[in-house]
Parts: structure tokens; C-alpha cells; sequence
């Protein structure tokens, strides 16, 4: 931990603003809250739970001070910042004010409220964290959840490397929880003061650009103040400062985009004639970034093409994760028969994630992930999207993502990855310069630009793409379009129809229980002995995984089937972990078809037909039918 000079990392005029009244350190007793914890990507609660439970906030916000605390020291914490942000859903103004407190008494020097009103990317939290060589960040956010008092809220903590962090982090504050017995806040010094309650309310979270800075007193120092004799006050000399920075979530990132693409070029392909574009910001936090990139940046203002671009708290009651189903509209203005646009492209809540439309066209996310390494690893694609020093190191890919990524990696020499599902996985990778591409079936991908995935990078890229190919064609030859690229590359490299079946509303203890008798019945082999009708299966394992760079085991990630000697037909079992309340069991399927597999039209098939027989021999294997008796799942996508 190092102070660092940041000061000039946002650029513009700041104002600042000294708080005359100092605040009090003050004790508050509280008690364990049970399940404060983090899941895949952070805490994911019910919002309503959050809002209802008193010290919900308090208490996880202090359990992370305390690990903290311990990790780094109270005097590098005097000297470090935090970075906050997040989607803007209904709670997070609330938490973040309870952050201000526990921080501004836990002493921290400075906060770094990235804005207006908090509302930041997750990828712009990840740029903020490393542009400002912060300690870490949270990230107000339950991604891709749907938001508003009957939705979710979620936080999560990224570390100093801007990545979410890891679970040697996550359960020392989640041990903290259970054991809680007080939290830190801070209250004026002069209960006359026209301060308020918490200190904060001058504080005008829509006013970017500003800085302000309250004088906190010693731990101790309201007792001596009241006491007869308030001579005694420990360090009269007034204690410390703690800093709120309002500061503006796009520069920072945008600049980050135009250093990796080539905007150029990108505003030379929005501006020929019939290619429109649609973007759908499913009323998360992106709009603002959407409108800067596409609008104010690369120029384009012709076609109707930004959707839901407004941010709401509760995201107009829209489930902000862009699959098939939550995108309807989107989709069937592609699928229509009327001039439908060339390229269309939507972001959930937090921006992390992607999905990319054609004509006609929905491009699978793991085979995005294997069409963006085919194109990184082209010399003259970079002129048009800069990798770290123009060297793809590596790849990686979570296990349930499908192996189209593989197939690109082996061809080329390339070392590809398997990880479990979470970003988190990633970035040890990443920081270690083991990799320079990751990417998940769950519309994830990103690059070493920052340590999250990255939804409007995944969306700048396929249209780098586009501009590849498109920029250079002569008069009346035929353009390439979305679809074309996709075909191109099953032609090249063979196809993996790739489908996953998610079961929702399961009872969390039953599906707990069912999983670990699956994981049992796998490891000890009796699944192998089991017959039923259909694909017979080969092999089968549970996925443990251990970290190449620092030697931890994440155990129990999932179960695999594979239906083939090669493990080119496969089905991959796990319990998401994202849910807020109950279990949704995910179930990924897998065929891979080479290119010399017989007919290659055969490449253009729907995926469902392709992997339907494993589907029905996964739930059968795995007693999903017996046990947990559903018959079928109740979203494919
Ligand atoms: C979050 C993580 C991703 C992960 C996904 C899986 O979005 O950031 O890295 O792939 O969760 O979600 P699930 O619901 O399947 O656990
Ligand atoms: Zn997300």
C-alpha cells in the first residue's frame, strides 16, 4: 500500500469543498446477520430482504473495513482510496450512504464516488480502480438481475488489480459477519450542528467534479467532548481528513476505448451508407457510456439506434440481462422481414455483459469468444484493435463455456485455459501475462485492459470486425455482414452446437443436496453403470480446479458428462451462482461437428436439434427427472 499521486488522473477543474463541523468516530452495537455471503460475483439478495433487515449494510460494509484493516494496516488505509459505483438499482442509494459513514470512521482517506449519482459500469469501476491506483472498489451491482423493490441488489469488493476479488478474500469477510459485534460510524461533533445525522447530506452526488473534505475527530473523541472536562480530547490537534471525490465514471473509461480501438475507423464504418446499427441498454448504467462512445465520439446520430438508454432503478421493470427472451422487441425487428438493421448489440445493468445481433442472426456468445481470438491473432486486424503490445499470450475459457475457443487456441498454438465460472478466475491469469483473452458462455469477454469482463469492448470488437472487412470494399461487391462471419468460421474450424437448459425455482437445500449426491455417484463411478436409452455415456468427473499462478484449489465446480472418447460431446452440470433465493440448476450441452464431418451445411443447423439426445440422456443420468422431477427446462438459451 503506497500513497500515490492521483491527482491529476481525472483532468478537469475540481471544486472543493472543507466541511467546517467535524465528525465523531462513534460505536454502534449490532449482531451477525446470517448469509451475507458472496456467491459467484458478489452478495445477491433479495431487495427487500436488504432494505428490511436493519444493519444489513452496516454490517457487511464493517466486516470488509475489519479484513481490511487486518490485510493492510489502519495507517495505510489513512493513506488509501476506495473507488465506489455501481447500476444505479433501487438500494444502492442507501448503501452508499451507509458506506460514507462506515468509511469516513473506519479511516479511509478517500472515497472516489464515480458518477453522476454513483452510477458506473461494472468495467468503468474495474478502469477507475487501476487508473487510480486505488486499494479496490465496490460495485453496487446485481448485474444482469432485475432490480426495484421486488428485484435484487447485490455488492461486491474488487481488489487493487480491479478485478472482483478472489475467495481467500471474500470468506474473511464473510467469517467476519458471522462474528460482528459492532460497527464504526461517524456523527457530528456538535449535535446542534446543522450537519444532520450522517454528515453527508450537503453532499450533491450529481455534481461531478467535486471534492469534499470533512474533519474527522479520534475514536473517543465525542465521550471526552461531553465529558466535564473536554481538555482531555485525544488529539485536540482535530484528527484526520476523509475526502469524497465526485468524479465522472466515462472519461476514464472512454479514453481507455479509444486507445484500444481504432475510433477512426469505427466512424468511417457507422458512416457508410445502409449499415445501421441498434444498441439496447435495457435501461442499465451503459446508456450514458453508449451515448458518449457511439454518439459523442464516433459520430453517429442517423439511425434510431439507442434503446433504452435511460437509466432506472428499477430498469422499467425490464430484466436487464440480454438473452433471446429479455430482448424480444430487439430480436424480432432483426428477425422481420422489412429492411432490419445490419448489427445490433445490448448490455445488462452493469455492462459487463454482451449479446451481438446480425440480419437474421444471433451470434452464440462461445462462439463470439473463438471468432474474437481467430480475429486477434490476424497481423492486420491490428489496425483496428490493439492487444497488449500486440501479443495474444494466451486464452481463457470458463469450463461450461464450449470448446469453439479450443479448437481456434490448438490450431494456432495458443495455451487456452479452463477456469470455473467467474470472472475472478480470470485475472490471476490475466495479471500473471498468462492470457490476454477470456471469455464465458455467460455473454462475457473481455481483455488485460481492465480485470472485469466487458460488454461495450465485446461490442466495439465485433464492430473492429465489421470495419476489417468492410471498409475496403470495392464499388457493388457484396459486404460482409454479421452472419457471414459466423458461417466463415464453422466452415474453418468446425462448429460446437452449444445449447444450455436452465431449471429455475428449485428448492436451494434440495438442490444443494441432489448436487452433492450427483457429485458422489460420479466420482465413485456408479453413474458409469447406469443404462438408459439414448447416448451412452463415456466418462464423467467432477471439476476441481487449481490455480496455475498461486497454487489454490477452487473444488466442486461442476459436474461434467462426456458422451464421447474425444469429450466432443459433452454435458456440464452446475447450480448457478448468481440466485438470489432459490437454486436455478444450469445444464450446458455440447456437440462439436468438424468441417469435414460429412455435409458442411450441416453447420447451419439449429443448435437445439444437435444436442436435444444428450439434454434428454443429462436428465436422466443425473436424476433430474426422478429427483428433482422436472421434465424440461423452462429457458433454453
Ligand atoms: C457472473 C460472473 C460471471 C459468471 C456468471 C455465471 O456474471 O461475473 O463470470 O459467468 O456470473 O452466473 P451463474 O448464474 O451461472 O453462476
Ligand atoms: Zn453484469
Amino acid at each position: 500500500c503506497s500513497a500515490i499521486d492521483w491527482s491529476d488522473l481525472f483532468h478537469q477543474e475540481t471544486v472543493v469543498y472543507e466541511e467546517s463541523t467535524p465528525l465523531c468516530v462513534v460505536q454502534v452495537p449490532t449482531s451477525p446477520i446470517p448469509g451475507q455471503k458472496t456467491g459467484t460475483s458478489g452478495i445477491r439478495k433479495r431487495t427487500r430482504e436488504v432494505t428490511q433487515t436493519p444493519n444489513f449494510f452496516e454490517n457487511w460494509f464493517q466486516s470488509l473495513f475489519d479484513v481490511l484493516v487486518e490485510r493492510y494496516g489502519r495507517t495505510c488505509l489513512n493513506r488509501a482510496t476506495l473507488v465506489v459505483g455501481g447500476d444505479g438499482r433501487e438500494g444502492n442509494q442507501a448503501a452508499l450512504r451507509t458506506l460514507l459513514r462506515i468509511a469516513a470512521a473506519n479511516s479511509l482517506q478517500r472515497l472516489i464516488v464515480l458518477g453522476p449519482d454513483a452510477i458506473a459500469t461494472t468495467p468503468a469501476i474495474s478502469a477507475a480502480i487501476r487508473a487510480a491506483g486505488a486499494l479496490g472498489g465496490i460495485a453496487l451491482t446485481a448485474s444482469h438481475n432485475p432490480g426495484g423493490v421486488d428485484g435484487d441488489w447485490g455488492v461486491k469488493y474488487n481488489m487493487e488489480n480491479g478485478g472482483p476479488a478472489p475467495d481467500s478474500f471474500t470468506s474473511l469477510i464473510y467469517e467476519r459477519t458471522l462474528t460482528i459485534s459492532r460497527y464504526l460510524e461517524v456523527e457530528a461533533s456538535d449535535p446542534e450542528a446543522l450537519c444532520g445525522r450522517d454528515g453527508f447530506d450537503g453532499v450533491n452526488f450529481k455534481r461531478i467534479q467535486t471534492v469534499h473534505r470533512f474533519r474527522i475527530l479520534p475514536e473517543g473523541a465525542r465521550d471526552a467532548l461531553q465529558s466535564p472536562n473536554p481538555d482531555r480530547l485525544p488529539h485536540s490537534d482535530g484528527g484526520r481528513t476523509f475526502e469524497i471525490h465526485l468524479v465522472d465514471a466515462t472519461a476514464t473509461y472512454v479514453e481507455l476505448m479509444e486507445g484500444i480501438f481504432h475510433f477512426e475507423r469505427l466512424r468511417a464504418l457507422l458512416r457508410l451508407p445502409n449499415f445501421n446499427m441498434v444498441y439496447d441498454a435495457m435501461y442499465g448504467s451503459t446508456g450514458p457510456f453508449a451515448f458518449m462512445i457511439f454518439g459523442e465520439k464516433l459520430g453517429y446520430w442517423e439511425y434510431p439506434w439507442f434503446r433504452r438508454g435511460q437509466y432506472l432503478p428499477d430498469f422499467g421493470g425490464v430484466h436487464p440481462e440480454p438473452n433471446l427472451e429479455n430482448l424480444a422487441d430487439l430480436v424480432a425487428e432483426f428477425f422481420s422481414d422489412e429492411d432490419s438493421p445490419d448489427f445490433g448489440a445490448a448490455s445488462d445493468a452493469d455492462g459487463d455483459r454482451y449479446l451481438i445481433l446480425g440480419r437474421k442472426f444471433v451470434v452464440q456468445p462461445s462462439d463470439s469468444l473463438a471468432i474474437m481470438l481467430d480475429y486477434a491473432l490476424r497481423p492486420d486486424f491490428a489496425a483496428y484493435c490493439r492487444f497488449d503490445g500486440g501479443l495474444i499470450r494466451g486464452v481463457a475459457r470458463s469450463m461450461p463455456t464450449s470448446s469453439a475457443v479450443d479448437v481456434v487456441a490448438s490450431r494456432h498454438n495458443i495455451r487456452c485455459y479452463e477456469t470455473p465460472t467467474g470472472w475472478k478466475y480470470f485475472c490471476n491469469l490475466l495479471d500473471a501475462g498468462l492470457v490476454s483473452l477470456c471469455g464465458e458462455e455467460s455473454c462475457g469477454a473481455g481483455g488485460a485492459h481492465i480485470r472485469e469482463k466487458d460488454g461495450l469492448w465485446a461490442i466495439l470488437f465485433w464492430l473492429s470486425i465489421l470495419a476489417y472487412h468492410n471498409l475496403q470494399v470495392a464499388p457493388g461487391s457484396k459486404s460482409t455482414s454479421v452472419e457471414d462471419i459466423v458461417r466463415a468460421h464453422w466452415a474453418h474450424y468446425g462448429r460446437n452446437y452449444y445449447e444450455r437448459w436452465d431449471f429455475h425455482g428449485i428448492e436451494r437445500t434440495t438442490a444443494e443436496r441432489w448436487m452433492r449426491n450427483l457429485e458422489r455417484s460420479v466420482e465413485g463411478g456408479e453413474i458409469l453403470s447406469l443404462r438408459i436409452d439414448g447416448p451412452q455415456l463415456y466418462a464423467a468427473d467432477v471439476f476441481h480446479y487449481q490455480d496455475p499462478v498461486d497454487g489454490s484449489w477452487a473444488r466442486n465446480q461442476g459436474v461434467r458428462l462426456f458422451f464421447s472418447s474425444d469429450r466432443r460431446m459433452r454435458a456440464v452440470l452446475r447450480l448457478s451462482g448468481t440466485s438470489s433465493a432459490d437454486a436455478t440448476l444450469r445444464v450446458y450441452l455440447e456437440k462439436y461437428v468438424a468441417p469435414n464431418d460429412g455435409d458442411v451445411q450441416a453447420v447451419g443447423e439449429l443448435a437445439s436439434s444437435f444436442v436435444a439426445d444428450i439434454g434428454r440422456a443429462a436428465l436422466l443420468y443425473c436424476g433430474i427427472v426422478s429427483e428433482l422431477g422436472r421434465e424440461r427446462p423452462d429457458l433454453r438459451a
